[in-house]
C-alpha cells in the first residue's frame, strides 16, 4: 500500500493504482468523460484534471494533471476541488463545447448526461468564442439500431475502444483531424453485426448515441429501472427494465404505452455481466411485447379460471401415468413450488423453451451463452433433463403430459394422452390443450434464476397481471391439493 494524501486527508492506494483509482475506492469524486474502469485510458478529455505536489511540498506550490492516468507515489498530495483545478475544469468546459450545439432540450440523454452536469457543476456560463460553430452531422446512421449526432460529440473516444477491446469487431473509428473529426463506422459491416454495438450508447458520456427504439420516447426522469435478469440465454445478465413511473402514466389511447418496456440497460453485476450486455437483451421489449393469452380454455374453448383449474386437478387424479415437461424459463421459487406439490405425482422432465434464433450469435468468449434459457440449471437442479429422443420419456402408458411454458412441438406428445398446458403467449398449441391455463411472465413476478455458472440472480415484478392470468406457483398449489389429502398410483 502507498500513503498519500487526498485534499489534506491522508489516504492509502494499491501500489498500481492511478489518482482517479485511489481516489474513488476512498470516496472523493473527480470528474470523467474519456476514462471507464473497464477501458484502456487514453487521457484525451482533461476534465479529470486535479492539482499535484510531491511529497514535502506545500498545496497550491504543485502542478496540474490528469488524474486518470497519473501513479500515486508515496507522499503525493492531491487536490481534487481548488480553485486552480476548478478554473481549469471550467476552461476544459469552454473548450468541449466550443463546437457543441447544447441542444439538451431536444436530447435524450438529458437527464443523465455528464457533460450537462458538469458544465452545470464546473462552468454555467455562455460561451466565450465569438466564432461561428463548426457544424457537423446531426442524425448519421451508424447502424440500424443507433443514430449518432457528431455536433455533441466530444471524441472521448469511449465507443471507438469499446469495439477494438471489449466486442472486439473494431467496427467504429475516427476519420480526419481536429474540429473535423467524425466518428464513423468501418465499411465492412463489423460494427452492425457487432451483437454489443449498443454498449456504446450506455459508455456515450453525451448524448452522441442513441437507441433508434428509444429515440423520443420518454425523458428519463419520466421512467424508473426494475432490477431483472435478461432471459435471453444462460448467461442471465443483470438488467434494468425501464418502465413509466406511476406519477408519470399518460392518459394515451393504448394503455400499453403506461406497462411496457421503455429500455433495457445493463445492472453492473461482477459476478455475471459486468457493466455489459448484448443487443438480445435490449430488445426484452420485444420479447415480452408478444400477444399474451389472457383466458383460461378447455378444448379450445373459453371457460372460467375456476372450472378450468377444477377439469385439470380432475384429470391428474384420474391420470395412472402422467408426466409433467418443466419450464426452462422457470423461476427457482416456481420449480420449488412444483416439486413440492406435483413433483410426487408426475415424472418430470426439463425441457427446453427456446432455441436459438436465425443468425442469432450462438456463443463467444464475453457472454453469450449457448443454451438460450435462462433457468436450465435451475430446473437441472430438481429434474432430469428431457430426453433428446423425446418419446423415451413417456411410458407406453402416459396418459396425461403437463407442459409448462411455450416450445415444446404437440406433435411429439403420446397419441391419445390428455393435456394440460401452462403458457403465457397466444399460440395454436393453446386450443389443442384438454385444459390451458394462461400463466405470468417474469415481468409480472418477483423470484430468482439461476445461471450456467451457479450464480444466482433475482428479478422483481414492474407491471401488474391481467385479469385471468395466473402465477404458477398458485396454479400448482390449486391443483395439489386434494392430490394431497387422497394421493394417487405413485409415478414410476
Ligand atoms: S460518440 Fe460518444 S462515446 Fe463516441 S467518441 Fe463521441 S462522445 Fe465519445
Ligand atoms: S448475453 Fe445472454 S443473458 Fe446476456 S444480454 Fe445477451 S442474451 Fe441476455
Ligand atoms: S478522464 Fe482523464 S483525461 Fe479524460
Amino acid at each position: 500500500m502507498i500513503d498519500f494524501f487526498i485534499n489534506g486527508a491522508p489516504v492509502q492506494a494499491e501500489n498500481d493504482q492511478t489518482v482517479m483509482q485511489a481516489a474513488q475506492a476512498n470516496g472523493f469524486f473527480i470528474p470523467y468523460f474519456c476514462w471507464h474502469p473497464k477501458l484502456s485510458v487514453p487521457g484525451n478529455c482533461r476534465i479529470c484534471t486535479v492539482e499535484i505536489c510531491n511529497e514535502g511540498q506545500p498545496d497550491g506550490s504543485g502542478w496540474l494533471d490528469i488524474a486518470c492516468n497519473m501513479p500515486i507515489t508515496s507522499g503525493m498530495r492531491v487536490l481534487t476541488d481548488s480553485d486552480r483545478v476548478r478554473a481549469r475544469r471550467k476552461q476544459t468546459l469552454q473548450f468541449i463545447t466550443l463546437n457543441h450545439p447544447v441542444d439538451c432540450g431536444i436530447c435524450d440523454k438529458a437527464g443523465e448526461c455528464t457533460l450537462q452536469d458538469y458544465h452545470f457543476e464546473f462552468n454555467g456560463t455562455p460561451s466565450i468564442s465569438i466564432d461561428a460553430k463548426v457544424h457537423a452531422t446531426k442524425h448519421f446512421p451508424l447502424s440500424e439500431r443507433i443514430v449518432l449526432d457528431n455536433e455533441r460529440c466530444i471524441l472521448c473516444s469511449r465507443c471507438v475502444r469499446f469495439t477494438r477491446e471489449i466486442s472486439q469487431s473494431h467496427g467504429l473509428g475516427i476519420q480526419n483531424r481536429g474540429d473535423q473529426s467524425l466518428i464513423r463506422p468501418v465499411e465492412d459491416g463489423a460494427f452492425e453485426a457487432d451483437p454489443y454495438s449498443d454498449n456504446v450508447i450506455d459508455l456515450c458520456p453525451v448524448g452522441a448515441l442513441l437507441a433508434r427504439p428509444f429515440l423520443h420516447q420518454a425523458r428519463v426522469w419520466y421512467l424508473r429501472p426494475t432490477r431483472s435478469v435478461c432471459p435471453g440465454c444462460e448467461r442471465g445478465c443483470n438488467v434494468n427494465v425501464w418502465h413509466r413511473k406511476t406519477e408519470w402514466q399518460v392518459k394515451a389511447l393504448d394503455p400499453r404505452v403506461n406497462a411496457r418496456i421503455d429500455r433495457v440497460t445493463p445492472y453492473d453485476n461482477p459476478a455475471v455481466n459486468g457493466p455489459w450486455i448484448c443487443n438480445k437483451g435490449r430488445d426484452l421489449a420485444q420479447v415480452f411485447g408478444r400477444a399474451r393469452a389472457v383466458q383460461a380454455l378447455q378444448k379450445g374453448l373459453p371457460v372460467a379460471t375456476p372450472l378450468a383449474l377444477a377439469q385439470a386437478r380432475t384429470l391428474i387424479a384420474a391420470a395412472r401415468r402422467p408426466v409433467a415437461l418443466v419450464s426452462s424459463w422457470a423461476s427457482n421459487e416456481e420449480l420449488a413450488a412444483f416439486e413440492q406439490s406435483l413433483a410426487q405425482r408426475l415424472r418430470s422432465f426439463v425441457k427446453t423453451d427456446c432455441q436459438p434464433e436465425p443468425g442469432e450469435r450462438l456463443q463467444d468468449d464475453l457472454l453469450i451463452q449457448p443454451d438460450k434459457n435462462p433457468n436450465r440449471a435451475g430446473a437441472l437442479a430438481l429434474f432430469p433433463a428431457l430426453p433428446a429422443d423425446v418419446a423415451t420419456a413417456f411410458a407406453a402408458e402416459t396418459d396425461l403430459v403437463l407442459v409448462w411454458g411455450e416450445g415444446f412441438n404437440f406433435a411429439h406428445l403420446p397419441p391419445g394422452a390428455r393435456i394440460i398446458y401452462l403458457n403465457s403467449w397466444l399460440q395454436p398449441e393453446n386450443g389443442h390443450a384438454d385444459v390451458f391455463l394462461p400463466i405470468s411472465v417474469m415481468t409480472e413476478r418477483s423470484g430468482t434464476y439461476t445461471n450456467f455458472a451457479g450464480v444466482i440472480s433475482p428479478f422483481e415484478a414492474c407491471f401488474a397481471k391481467a385479469a385471468g392470468v395466473l402465477d404458477a406457483q398458485a396454479v400448482f398449489t390449486a391443483l395439489a391439493m386434494p392430490l394431497l389429502a387422497a394421493p394417487a398410483e405413485a409415478a414410476p
